[in-house]
């Protein structure tokens, strides 16, 4: 039996590079290995974007067909939509039951949004029950790991609190306690050098085209005190060489030389490091060609990934009602 993973992301945007390199590269190497389970956390975004709903949807679709054209196979993973498959809030019912509130005030990424947030407003209450529902999203699927990001550890320990609580009060173990599967996550900031977000507006996208990533990257900002071409640069204080760092690690020592020896200008490094990602994301595009004119094949896989997720999470769900003692019929 192959362990199980479940990993999620919110369609609150496009997909990006730092999306591309942070997590789904790295899904593409743990679904060769083990039973993924792929979701898209719609609910997770609408907790903090219910002013502006429509936009989910639309999100939804385009993340899935990105994962799809960077090679996440429905055909060994479950991808699904996390509001089509119902346990999920069953289950996060039945769990908010026994969370006290103060694990979910003191979480750390709590306090941290309410503080950092502050175009948003997450003073609702569904949001302080982010974790819960994350934590039901894990637990539902017995998954043994859960790659995240560090941000998402204090998330993972409730979730495992969550566990316990459960075993102590109903004496039985019907949940694993999941571990977190901690991303090494390359550096890859903004073209602005600040971490990459499209809150930021500093974001590659992965669906952006080719005359749209060559303009930013040609804006970014690499060595400050190179200021003439013959000056000798900086490798490890310019955002562009940890890209080269990322894309083209076999590259770096050339890279090196021309920035410290002054054999070559940013410019010319910077049209360089664009024709490496154009590069790389060109079968990606030509997937996503294919799969924005084929939506019925999207939609498919989602109706494929609904019925064998609930087909586990409605097992799960069986058992936490018997082991309330068919408190709940
Ligand atoms: N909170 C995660 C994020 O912001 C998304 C998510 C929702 C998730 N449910 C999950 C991640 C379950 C891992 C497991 O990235």
């Amino acid at each position: 039996m192959k362990k199980i993973i479940l990993s999620g992301m919110r369609p609150t945007g496009k997909l990006h590079l730092g999306h591309l390199v942070g997590a789904l590269n790295n899904w593409l190497e743990l679904q060769k290995e083990y039973q993924c389970f792929f979701m898209v956390a719609d609910w997770h975004a609408l907790m903090s974007e219910y002013k502006k709903p429509s936009e989910i949807g639309n999100y939804t679709i385009d993340n899935v067909i990105d994962w799809l054209s960077c090679g996440i196979d429905p055909k060994c993973s479950v991808v699904f939509i996390q509001s089509q498959v119902k346990q999920h809030l069953e289950l996060y019912m039945m769990l908010s039951c026994l969370v006290p509130l103060g694990w979910l005030e003191r979480c750390p990424t709590y306090k941290e949004q309410k503080r950092e947030l502050k175009t948003k407003d997450i003073s609702n209450y569904a949001f302080l029950g982010y974790p819960v529902l994350q934590s039901a999203d894990i637990l539902l699927y017995k998954a043994n790991y859960v790659p995240v990001g560090e941000d998402q550890l204090p998330h993972l320990e409730i979730c495992r609190e969550i566990v316990r609580r459960f075993k102590s009060l109903y004496k039985k173990n019907v949940f694993i306690e999941p571990q977190a599967l901690l991303t090494k996550i390359p550096k890859l900031l903004g073209i602005d050098g600040r971490k990459m977000s499209k809150s930021y507006d500093n974001a590659i996208a992965l669906s952006d085209s080719k005359e749209l990533i060559k303009k930013k990257v040609s804006r970014m900002f690499t060595d400050p005190k190179r200021i003439k071409k013959f000056d000798a640069g900086h490798p490890k204080q310019c955002n562009l060489y940890s890209y080269y760092e990322v894309f083209k690690p076999g590259m770096t020592k050339d890279v090196y030389r021309w920035c410290t020896k002054a054999e070559l200008g940013c410019t010319e490094c910077k049209d360089k490091l664009s024709q490496i990602i154009i590069e790389q994301l060109e079968p990606v595009w030509e997937k996503r060609c294919y799969f924005q004119s084929h939506k019925d094949l999207v939609m498919d896989i989602f109706r494929d990934g609904q019925e064998k997720a609930s087909k586990f999470a409605s097992k799960t769900i069986d058992e936490v009602k018997e082991a309330l003692g068919n408190g709940i019929l």
